[in-house]
């Protein structure tokens, strides 16, 4: 037995007796005499060694070069006023940034502008004809908007709202698929100074209820029903099931998409195509403050109740429209794809207000992946000549499982970038989306951000950085990431801890709606004064960034504090597996034990020696102390409607508890079928 001396003082120190009853304790004393400090306060354990230059050609005309880096660090707020000055302001800001109410920071103070005239109008002054949108239906139907119409759209649908008692100030609630008339809702608010709540199509009437009645929404913009896979969601029966007894919705404004029958209140609701075709096709733009609301914009919600996220309108369209243009280098003849709903942050930032921004073409799809054949995102490249692509490693995964012969079955020669937001990408998901997606050709830019960050803050620059697979690399210039310990010292390269954010930046949030003291608490307690997002996070050798999950979510193995993050990249490693979670259930002998959920690829078959392979997988790849104590296979994997895995409803149904809230889940069914594979699989342990 090799356990005594490196357990010596640890909180949970792994018992002699038990060797012999549980034979993996002495792999672990093992790892524990030549691993880490067991006082980390998080491990690094997964090492991975590729990395890839930058295209030369990509880095010769890049939009961003080495250089903004010197100039960012050198002068973070100059760098910040240079890229505030890209946009179009009608009174130029008295001051950079205001400190004196810290938290509550405000940017280009005493500025005024509207978003939509950096957005519309200075683009169509010089090119009205030029694309903004290209948009396919999920039946097939499509239609392509110029600037100049866009521009006509938004300023009908701005009138309208006037004309239904919509001013500057109110805030209205948008609930609808991915149409284009989602954008025009969006844009029409900011036109006339009404904050927009876009609530995301998927969520049922209650949650749209919490969140109309939290910001008091004046109006709600809707549909009749949105398709998805081919049936119709009944979004306007939602919106009347939500509105019973509230107060303050005085009108429905209502988009004829899907032909269902719908209810009628006569003196509340309107339909789209009786009010807004006719409208005053000008609308003068609001001048706004500088920080007047943008929009608000609810957290998914995988724990607590929703927070109500604040927008402002000059520092976030500053923070968009910067990052938009460096990391994605756009250039005026790509063609740019954001795959996210307007319903979550990458939406607004990503597909509405920094494409627009930059006056860049993008693709707006409005179905799911799989209709009618698991290859139509494929098709959609290869029809419209995509060249830039962002989308999420949930979708990277679940195209892992579905295999490399439907994206090989069409012409994707077009793509020149890819991007991945929303979750850490594991090494491997990386690589198959740079062989089969990429072809090997284009740089990945994985991009960390948040709903409160508002753009993104961790992230390669295409023409610049070397990357390495499931590394967000740096901070983006004029951002201010570390990572620290439980105490808030800088931890050494090479150690894992916490991500914070030192100095603050024009698009972060400018607080909860209507809740200033959970602000303070959530994002600004934990370190004082300093900005607090809630992730793990490594930092190698290189000053490379690895993120490694919700620090809620680190799992504390025999005094081991390991990520998720890292023992699922191991899992995913191995050629069966597409997709994994894993957990920590709580154990009386090493205080939790890690349970993994794992999604195989299509073609492979889970049996028993797949189990002992795959645990073994990971104890070569990362260490034993991270072995999973049980394995269990599962067609899915419970997610948010964002795409996120919910790894606390994992934990509820490893440790047999009732399970908490499932309705933000995507896909409830799956609960069920993962519950019967744990009552019906062993630990390995026991
Ligand atoms: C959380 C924020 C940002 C738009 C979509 C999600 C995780 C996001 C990455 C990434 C590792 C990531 C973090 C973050 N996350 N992007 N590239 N690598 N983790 O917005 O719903 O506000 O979620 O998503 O945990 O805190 P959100």
């Amino acid at each position: 037995m090799i356990l005594s001396g490196s357990s010596e003082g640890v909180s949970n120190p792994l018992d002699p007796l038990l060797g012999a009853r549980y034979p993996h304790s002495l792999q672990i004393s093992v790892f524990a005499d030549e691993g880490p400090q067991m006082s980390e306060t998080i491990e690094n354990l997964f090492q991975e060694g590729r990395s890839f230059p930058p295209p030369e050609a990509l880095s010769r005309d890049a939009n961003a070069s080495a250089e903004i880096y010197q100039k960012a660090a050198a002068d973070p707020q100059g760098f910040w006023v240079e890229e505030a000055k890209q946009l179009l302001w009608s009174r130029p800001w008295d001051q950079v940034l205001d400190d004196s109410k810290a938290p509550f920071y405000r940017w280009f103070v005493g500025g005024t502008l509207n978003v939509t005239e950096s957005c519309l109008d200075r683009h169509v002054a010089t090119n009205p004809d030029r694309i903004a949108f290209h948009w396919e239906g999920e039946a097939g139907d499509s239609r392509s908007l110029s600037y100049q119409q866009l521009l006509s759209e938004v300023c009908r649908c701005a009138n309208g709202l006037k004309q239904m008692g919509v001013a500057k100030g109110d805030t209205v609630a948008i609930y609808m698929g991915m149409v284009p008339e989602i954008v025009v809702a969006m844009l029409a608010c900011a036109r006339i100074g009404a904050a927009h709540s876009v609530i995301f199509g998927g969520f049922s009437a209650d949650s749209l209820r919490d969140r109309i009645d939290d910001c008091a929404c004046k109006a709600v913009i809707t549909q009749d029903g949105s398709w998805r896979r081919g049936s119709v969601v009944p979004l306007k029966k939602n919106v009347d099931d939500s509105l019973v007894g509230q107060q303050t919705v005085k009108s429905v404004l209502v988009l004829k998409r899907a032909g269902n029958e719908v209810d009628w209140q006569q003196d509340r609701d309107h339909w789209w195509h009786d009010v807004i075709p006719q409208q005053d096709d000008t609308c003068c733009a609001e001048v706004m403050d500088s920080e007047d609301l943008l929009f608000i914009l609810y957290t998914s919600g995988s724990t607590g109740k929703p927070k109500g996220i604040v927008h402002t309108c000059g520092g976030y369209l500053t923070g968009v429209s910067s990052t938009f243009r460096n990391v994605f280098d756009i250039k005026q003849d790509d063609l740019f794809w954001c795959t996210a709903d307007c319903g979550w942050i990458t939406g607004h930032s990503y597909i509405v207000y920094g494409p627009l921004a930059n006056n860049a073409t993008s693709l707006i799809y409005e179905g799911t992946p799989d209709h009618p054949e698991q290859d139509r995102w494929w098709k959609l490249i290869e029809k419209y000549r995509v060249s830039i692509l962002y989308t999420a490693p949930t979708a990277i995964r679940t195209f892992m499982k579905w295999g490399e012969s439907l994206p090989a079955g069409c012409d994707l020669t077009s793509l020149r970038l890819l991007g991945s937001v929303g979750e850490p990408i594991n090494p491997e998901a990386w690589m198959w989306y740079h062989e089969h997606i990429g072809q090997q050709r284009c740089p990945i830019v994985d991009t960390w951000w948040q709903t409160e960050t508002g753009s993104i803050m961790i992230t390669p620059l295409p023409g610049v950085t070397t990357t390495k697979p499931g590394s967000a690399a740096t901070a983006y210039p004029g951002i201010d990431a570390r990572v620290v310990d439980d105490e808030g010292t800088e931890v050494q390269r090479g150690h894992g801890g916490i991500l914070v954010i030192d100095s603050p930046w024009p698009s972060m949030l400018r607080g909860i709606h209507g809740d200033p003291e959970r602000y303070r608490e959530v994002y600004w307690s934990r370190y004082d004064g300093i900005y607090f997002p809630g992730d793990g996070c490594k930092v190698d050798e290189d000053g490379y960034l690895w993120l490694l999950g919700r620090v809620d979510d680190v799992m504390l193995v025999s005094g081991h504090n390991i990520s998720t993050t890292e023992v699922e990249s191991a899992l995913v490693d191995h050629p069966a597996v597409a997709e994994a979670a894993v957990v920590g259930r709580t154990d009386e002998r090493t205080g939790q034990a890690i349970a993994a959920f794992v999604v195989l690829r299509s073609s492979v078959k889970g049996h028993d020696d797949l189990i002992g392979e795959l645990r073994n997988h990971v104890a070569t790849k990362i260490g034993p102390i991270a072995k999973p104590s049980s394995i269990v296979f599962t067609p899915d994997l419970p997610k948010t409607r964002s795409g996120k895995i919910m790894r606390r409803l994992l934990k509820d149904i490893s440790e047999q508890r009732k399970l908490g809230d499932v309705t933000t889940l995507a896909n409830a069914d799956i609960v069920d079928a993962i519950r019967d594979g744990v009552s019906g699989s062993s630990s390995e342990d026991q």
